[in-house]
């Protein structure tokens, strides 16, 4: 990638952002709703990430395009003392506020205003931290590695971004609202007429502006989202290991002993996130609806399983074990296999999903916009509940 592309990129995402800043969460409202906010982020790292409060405490953190710090301070509240880097000077300005407000040492914390890609300090941190950036760089790839180069060996990394396959059906927003609107506030105005739910949406769970929501999501002209194949792939050259991840996308199928040699490395296997990246990729309903569905055949299959394992369980020289009935259970057990399809609702979901995205080009195509409106008005599954799961966080660490 050639620096002058970095630049120009970099330029364009700083003046979409200092237009409206895309990360204020609860700086412009009160101190309570900082506390909930607080609340859910220590959900997030605690039981989402597994990286609880306390392994904040004491450790030199380093936050790269840390906005206005709302993601930050409560990293610094937890007993982080922390480094701030970001190359919006509006949105800095706020984070000092930010940390003025809610730390009780500002001092001790460091603002710098600079790009990632210039930034240059031979300091070295137990914790790197970065979320929401890189996908609005050109180089997202060097410019992980920049970040991950200045973490202490054993220290983590903590990384968010949307996913590729997630973030599908916010492109083909973004694709639609582009085909009838080259201004921001063009954009602005197709955005609210298409997609005034998904605002809403947004503004319930996290009450950012409607045009800073408009703007992160639709207006920035660098949204370049990473798969998770290609994540792990940066994780391996910057010899880094997978930690944790939420949303989790490893799929249930190792049984090493702990003493195993040598280990396998869930990372080694890049398209281990694929079948995750397929249920984000349509995500709509919440989980609570949506897993007991997905998983409905496991039900049947359990009990087979279970009547197998049972009729053989505490074997001793008491039991009385029937070869015949034993190879009924076997052969009981083979059958529900056979049966057991755990792709069926997602393949159903999926084929629907697709054709209403299909339909859509064809309205798209036709260029009328009030055919568009009223097509997506009346979806089923395109555009409907979250529209695909976007965001991703992940925490890896550096080899000691
Ligand atoms: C969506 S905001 C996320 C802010 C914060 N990390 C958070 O979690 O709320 C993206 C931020 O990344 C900053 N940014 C984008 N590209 C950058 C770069 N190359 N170097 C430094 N900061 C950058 C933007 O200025 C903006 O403040």
């Amino acid at each position: 990638m050639s620096s002058g592309k970095v630049k120009q990129v970099e330029q364009s995402v700083l003046e979409t952002f200092k237009a409206e800043i895309p990360s204020r969460y609860f700086s412009d409202k009160t101190e309570k709703e900082y506390e909930v906010y607080k609340a859910n982020a220590a959900y997030l790292y605690r039981d989402l990430l597994k990286f609880p409060p306390q392994m904040f405490n004491g450790r030199a953190l380093i936050d790269f395009g840390a906005g206005t710090g709302e993601n930050t301070v409560y990293l610094a509240s937890w007993g982080a003392t922390c480094t701030l880097v970001e190359m919006n000077d509006s949105a800095q300005a706020i984070s000092k506020d930010v940390f003025r407000k809610y730390t009780a040492n500002f001092d001790e914390h460091r603002f710098f205003l600079s790009s990632i890609f210039d930034y240059q300090s031979a300091d070295r941190y137990d914790i790197v931290h970065c979320r929401g950036v890189l996908s609005h760089t050109a180089d997202k790839e060097g410019a992980f590695s920049k970040i991950a180069s200045f973490l202490k060996p054993g220290g983590y990394l903590i990384f968010g971004d949307p996913n590729k396959a997630g973030g599908f059906q916010n492109m083909l927003q973004r694709y639609v609202i582009y085909k009838f609107a080259k201004t921001w506030d063009k954009m602005v105005d197709v955005s609210e007429l298409l997609f005034k739910d998904d605002i809403d949406r947004s503004q319930k769970f996290v009450n950012r502006t409607r045009r800073a929501i408009i703007f992160d999501r639709w207006v920035v002209q660098s949204q370049n989202d990473p798969s998770v194949a290609e994540v792990l792939r940066w994780f391996d050259n910057n010899e880094l290991v997978l930690y944790s991840s939420t949303p989790g996308f490893l799929l249930p199928v190792m049984g090493d002993s702990m003493h195993h040699m040598p280990k396998f490395e869930p990372q080694s296997f890049k398209d281990i996130g694929v079948l995750s990246e397929a249920v984000w990729m349509m995500q709509n309903a919440s989980d609570s609806e949506e897993v007991p569905k997905i998983l409905r055949p496991l039900t049947a299959f359990a009990e087979t399983q279970f009547r197998l394992a049972q009729y053989v369980s505490n074997c001793n020289v008491e039991s009385d074990i029937q070869t015949g009935a034993l190879k009924q259970k076997i052969d009981d057990y083979v059958d529900a296999w056979k049966h057991l399809d755990l792709t069926e609702h997602l393949v159903t979901r999926m084929t629907a999903l697709m054709a209403e995205a299909k339909a859509l080009l064809d309205r798209v195509e036709s260029g009328n916009l009030d055919e568009v409106r009223t097509y997506i008005a009346g979806t089923t599954h395109l555009f409907r509940g979250a529209v695909g799961n976007r965001h991703m966080d992940y925490v890896c660490y550096k080899r000691s």
